[in-house]
């Protein structure tokens, strides 16, 4: 069935998600399913691998398109989107967190900060927002830093950093040299991700396992990994097209 069969029978498929903004908190934005947009599934990969595109351009989040666009994947409680956001008025950033605590947690902070001018944060998945919403040749840097490492064997298709994920990240990036910064403190989430990055086409690891913090800011996460003294890698990765 075609999706306009689909829509006029009113039989959507329980995955179809829309974009809205938060009516009070402007600059919240939710990704949720159409059918459910109270309902939360935890991000991991789901039966819907047919994509539901959306009609979604950046000008619905950012009015000047003149600033590069950079998205931070998992945000958490916000920490390194605030203080980027701070230092980085002449970007565009789109934080994320599936988690909606997590996600409004994060725009208070924004908020205190004055940052909203430039910040956006959805509250969704983002692999399936790339996937359905970004347009092509659009996104000039991703940064995802201790991405939930789902360590049990069984749960391990449910990572994130995944080929059908950078196939995504590589298509939503504007063409040129672009940078996807990567952090965790799970080594062998670690190795499983910079081989899957080894192997895809047009991305090559300029820094592998020895890179700073970016621009010294360190998440929330990393703060508390460090003073625990867990050993952290941190990879600086360039996709090509
Ligand atoms: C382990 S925490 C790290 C948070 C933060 N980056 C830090 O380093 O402090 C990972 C976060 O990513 C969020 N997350 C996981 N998968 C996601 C997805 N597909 N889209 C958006 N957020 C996601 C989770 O809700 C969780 O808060």
């Amino acid at each position: 069935m075609m999706n306009e069969e689909i829509e006029n029978n009113k039989e959507i498929p329980e995955f179809y998600r829309d974009l809205k903004e938060d009516p009070e908190e402007k600059g919240l934005w939710y990704f949720s399913f159409r059918n459910n947009p109270e309902a939360r599934r935890k991000p991991i990969q789901t039966p819907d691998n047919k994509p539901h595109k959306i009609d979604f351009q950046w000008s619905e989040l950012f009015s000047d398109l003149s600033k590069p666009i950079e998205i931070e994947i998992g945000s958490g409680k916000g920490s390194f989107l605030v203080e980027y956001a701070q230092k980085h008025p002449e970007l565009s950033l789109l934080g994320s967190e599936w988690d909606k605590t997590w996600a409004v947690f994060c725009m208070d902070r924004l908020i205190k900060k004055k940052v909203l001018d430039h910040t956006q944060m959805l509250c969704g998945d983002m692999f399936y927002f790339l996937r359905d919403a970004v347009p092509s040749n659009s996104v000039d840097a991703f940064h995802m830093y201790f991405p939930d490492p789902w360590p049990k064997e069984r749960h391990h298709k449910n990572r994130l950093l995944r080929p059908d994920f950078l196939t995504e990240v590589a298509r939503t990036l504007k063409p040129g040299k672009r940078m996807f910064y990567w952090g965790t403190d799970h080594k062998e989430y670690n190795e499983v991700a910079l081989e899957t990055f080894d192997h895809f086409d047009g991305c090559s690891i300029i820094e592998r396992n020895t890179a700073s913090p970016t621009e010294g800011i360190m998440t929330g996460f990393e703060k508390k990994y460090r003073k625990e003294g867990r050993p952290i890698y941190r990879s600086l990765i360039v996709f090509e097209k």
